[in-house]
């Protein structure tokens, strides 16, 4: 998206205000070239499969299971007795390719080399040399080509199901959602204003602050609203058995992460593995260190990153390694803190918008009961309530409940409360 050099020195002089085309253009930054009518074909799938649905009867179920009468033991069993597993193998070389007679000269590991053919199923057009197949287990005939093999941990990651969270569902938190969208979308969406500025856009943001204050809850929402691919990774993922495992793991993302258009990496629970170094005595130095210095590494990018963002989430920023922290690897830090009477009054009206509650319930009462609670006790008091209300057999959650359940978590709860400790450490 930069300019070349020149236009750069004509634009200083004699800016030019961009025009329609140009806007359009920037609009299509991190869109592949077919998104928009993919989207609009799989929300027409979505629909019909929904039309489908509804015509059938199948009504979807919150269990996620079948109804009892859909059920289909017999033919299930008789499938499961036609369809052998399959075995992988490796098609090594192709005999007379293009010709009737062509064989296939496939590699099953720990077995042997065989020479076979073809199953019903599969067209000779389909496979190719060094292609990855699954054979039967009788005469070893090639039955379906399968993808190349891709590191599955890795992989995994990638968030692909948009979670259903928006901002809408964070409440309060204006403040942070701002400071966070001016990092993830304004360098995503008006790449030309840093470019004209002269400066690189933030690299990564750090969130912190008491656990259940929405940090994940808000890297969900971002996530939801990008169309950018989205990374998740738990600290605890990258902290592996074997010497240099996590490094390369690290390695592996970014290298994913930089394959894709624009990408957005989101690391949970950083504590994990961003622990400060410290010697510990016995002169064998960290596994988790060294997973923490490439992640540095990967930050300062040697390779020049594209459009990758990295967010991170903690509830102990003091033990993180002040090299994770510095300006130019994580340039900006978000506090998340326990919400205001306002912020807890729309908190409470979001989780009970789902729930069967009475007409007028007074939420800023509620929220004023509720001092120094996060948005996860608030959440667990609408719960609690609802819980009252199935223990006294109602439809319906009425205020006491509420009231009720403020007593049993706010105040019986108080001494699992993490956040004290928090605010003595930090
Ligand atoms: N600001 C908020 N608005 C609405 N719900 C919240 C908010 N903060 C926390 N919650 C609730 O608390 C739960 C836990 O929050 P989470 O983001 O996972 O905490 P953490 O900050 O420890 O990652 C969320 O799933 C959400 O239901
Ligand atoms: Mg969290």
């Amino acid at each position: 998206m930069a300019p070349e050099p020149e236009d750069d020195i004509k634009d200083e002089k004699n800016p030019r205000p961009l025009d329609e085309d140009d806007i359009a253009l920037l609009k299509t930054y991190g869109l592949g070239p077919y998104s928009a009518s993919i989207k609009k074909a799989e929300k027409e799938i979505k629909e019909m499969a929904k039309k489908v649905n509804n015509l059938c009867g199948i009504k979807e179920s919150d269990t996620g299971l079948a109804a009892p009468s859909q059920w289909d033991l017999v033919s299930d069993k008789q499938m499961m007795q036609e369809e052998q597993p399959l075995q992988v193998a490796r098609c090594t070389k192709i005999i007379n390719p293009n010709s009737e007679d062509a064989k296939y000269v496939i590699n099953v590991k720990q077995i042997a080399k065989f020479v076979v053919g073809l199953g019903d199923k599969v067209s000779p057009t389909d496979i190719e040399e060094g292609m990855r197949v699954g054979v039967d287990r009788n005469k070893y005939q090639i039955q379906i080509p399968l993808p190349p093999k891709i590191d599955p941990s890795v992989t995994m990651m990638t968030v692909e199901e948009k979670p259903d969270v928006t901002y809408n569902d964070v409440g309060g938190c204006k403040d942070q959602i701002e400071k966070m969208r001016e990092v993830v979308e304004l360098p995503m969406l008006h790449p030309e204003k840093f470019v004209k500025l002269g400066i690189d856009p933030p690299k990564g943001v750090l969130c912190y602050g008491p656990p259940g204050t929405g940090k994940t809850l808000l890297a969900r929402a971002v996530a939801n609203r990008t169309d950018a691919c989205f990374i998740r990774v738990i600290g605890s993922e990258l902290v592996q058995k074997y010497v240099g495992e996590g490094a390369r793991m690290v390695r592996e993302l970014f290298q994913m992460a930089r394959s894709k258009k624009a990408c957005i990496v989101f690391f949970d629970e950083v504590d994990a593995i961003g622990g400060a170094r410290f010697d510990d005595g016995v002169g064998g130095d960290n596994e988790v260190q060294r997973t923490m210095l490439e992640i540095v590494n990967q930050l300062d990018g040697f390779d020049a990153r594209g459009n990758i963002k990295v967010l991170m989430a903690t509830n102990r920023p003091d033990t993180l390694d002040p090299a994770l922290l510095r300006p130019g690897r994580l340039d900006r830090k978000v506090e998340f803190g326990l919400p205001d009477l306002e912020s807890r009054t729309q908190i409470f009206k979001i989780h009970t918008r789902t729930m069967n509650c009475e007409r007028d319930i007074r939420f800023e009462l509620l929220a004023r009961l509720c001092p120094n609670s996060t948005g996860a006790d608030i959440r667990s008091v609408c719960t609690e309530a609802g819980m009252y209300a199935i223990r006294a057999r109602r439809k319906t959650v009425t205020e006491k409940d509420f009231l009720d359940a403020v007593n049993k978590v706010i105040k019986g709860y108080q001494k699992f409360s993490a956040t004290p400790k928090y605010m003595v450490y930090n």
